[in-house]
């Protein structure tokens, strides 16, 4: 039977490092096995394609590239990685998916969604994450968060009304499809988290066993 796949989303700051460990101990211990990866990325050419899109020296990248580019790596990603592992039974957990396409390239950079569906449907056929969890906090408290870490990459160096853009595209991602997505209040401290995911998680392990 094809492995589950689930999804990690969330603006900067919103704690997905940590909280992606966290799935990742409560799904392998519930018996399921799990692979962990991240987008834009999970490939060697993946993760080479990360460094351009990440590095600030490509102040000049259009809009369409990086479009282009996320969808390049996530081809790459699906064919060597994601696909295999599903079609072998093993639950794929993914740090980041389409989802944030939309956010960031259809909400923060303000590309038409219409284009964006199309690559989807392109690049992805009929694959869809089985399940999404988006960790959701207000913008300034996320930028507060990310803010104590290191030098910014090329998206962190966006401005705050970029990041309500990516709020406001996740959310009506969310909205519109509210069978997949789980939104996870990740305004609260680690532990309150935490217990919103494992709820989250122990259901859907109970929906799928
Ligand atoms: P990360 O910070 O979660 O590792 O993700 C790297 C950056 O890539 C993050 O700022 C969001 C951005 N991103 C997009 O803009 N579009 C995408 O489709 C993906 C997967 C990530």
């Amino acid at each position: 039977m094809r492995g589950r796949f689930i999804t990690l989303e969330g603006g900067e700051g919103a704690g997905k490092s940590s909280n992606l460990e966290h799935i990742y101990r409560r799904l392998s211990s519930a018996g399921r096995d799990v692979l962990q990866t991240r987008e834009p990325g999970g490939t060697p050419l993946g993760e080479t394609l990360r460094g351009l899109l990440l590095d600030r020296g490509q102040s000049a990248m259009a809009d369409d590239t990086e479009l282009l580019l996320m969808f390049a790596a996530r081809a790459q990603h699906l064919a060597e990685l994601i696909r295999p592992a599903l079609a072998r039974g093993q639950w794929v957990l993914c740090d980041r998916f389409t989802d944030a396409t939309y956010a960031y390239q259809g909400g923060g950079r303000g590309i038409d969604n219409e284009r964006i569906r199309l690559l989807e449907q392109w690049v992805q056929r009929e694959l869809r994450p089985d399940l999404t969890l988006l960790l959701d906090l207000p913008v300034e408290q996320g930028l507060q968060r990310a803010g104590e870490r290191s030098a910014p990459d090329r998206f962190e160096q966006e401005q705050a009304a970029f990041f309500q853009r990516v709020r406001s595209a996740y959310r009506e991602r969310a909205r519109l499809e509210p069978e997949r997505f789980r939104i996870i209040d990740a305004s609260q401290p680690l532990a309150a988290v935490q217990a919103q995911i494992d709820a989250v998680l122990d259901e859907y392990l109970a929906e799928t066993a």
